[in-house]
């Protein structure tokens, strides 16, 4: 059987083999929730980038420029990294260039450790990830963007949610994949609270984030788009 594992920080990931599987990048709060959602809006690709500085340059390209730095928008871009940002119907066919601390950062990673195929995974679209696990015939790595190479809270519970759904169709047989398993199997049924306990959530309570990002981030399958990296872009692949 293929095997599943659980990759709870992209600090770890080179102590896994990622050439030649599939890699589902995680970072729930919130750049691989806000892609799932500028897709589910009509975003015709994103282009992952490094830095705000060099997402800046794709401005004269025609791009929509997205960039967040430690939680917060950058100072002249478009969007900065709230779902809410792109939950917009005026984004339909649009080209968006996007930073963030860690989101973009961990799907880079994974590109340089030769991942065979990359998605996008968040709670809006736990169905078509879990879905295009099964249908492919590789060995499958959640990686966890965490924060600054620390484990979070909110990414190990959906690669716990992932986990849960697959169990019986892949081997789970590395312990952080069992955690997560574990983690997500007993708080299943009241996964806003636990997050609200997460150091992302007393990050944006510093930051008097005006929107419920936690809220809109926990919504399973609203956006059920499937964001996956073509060449240099991300575009969506749902059926
Ligand atoms: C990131 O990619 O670093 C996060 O999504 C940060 C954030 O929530 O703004």
């Amino acid at each position: 059987m293929r095997k599943l594992e659980v990759v709870m920080s992209p600090a770890l990931l080179p102590y896994y083999k990622v050439a030649g599987k599939s890699v589902v990048v995680i970072d729930i709060l919130r750049a691989t929730s806000s892609m799932c959602v500028a897709f589910k809006n009509g975003v015709e690709k994103i282009l992952p980038v490094s830095s705000p500085e060099e997402c800046r340059i794709f401005k004269d390209f025609d791009f929509v420029i997205a960039a967040e730095k430690d939680a917060i928008k950058v100072d002249g871009f478009d969007l900065g990294n709230s779902p809410f940002d792109f939950d917009n119907y005026l984004l339909d066919g649009k080209s968006v260039a996007m930073a963030t601390t860690n989101g973009t950062k961990a799907l880079k990673y994974a590109q340089e450790h030769g991942a065979k195929n990359i998605v996008i995974g968040s709670f809006l679209n736990l169905t078509q990830v879990s879905n295009w696990i099964k249908s492919v015939d590789d060995d499958i790595i959640l990686l966890c963007a965490g924060w600054k190479d620390k484990v979070n809270l909110e990414d190990t519970l959906f690669a716990g949610a992932v986990c849960d759904n697959l169990q019986h169709d892949l081997t789970i047989d590395c312990d952080s994949a069992l955690s997560a398993k574990l983690l997500y199997q007993a708080n299943k049924d009241n996964l806003e609270d636990l997050v609200r306990m997460s150091s992302h959530a007393k990050r944006f309570q510093l930051l008097h984030l005006q929107t419920d990002d936690i809220k809109y981030c926990l919504q399973i399958d609203f956006a059920p788009v499937l964001p996956i990296l073509k060449g240099v872009y991300l575009v969506n692949d749902a059926k």
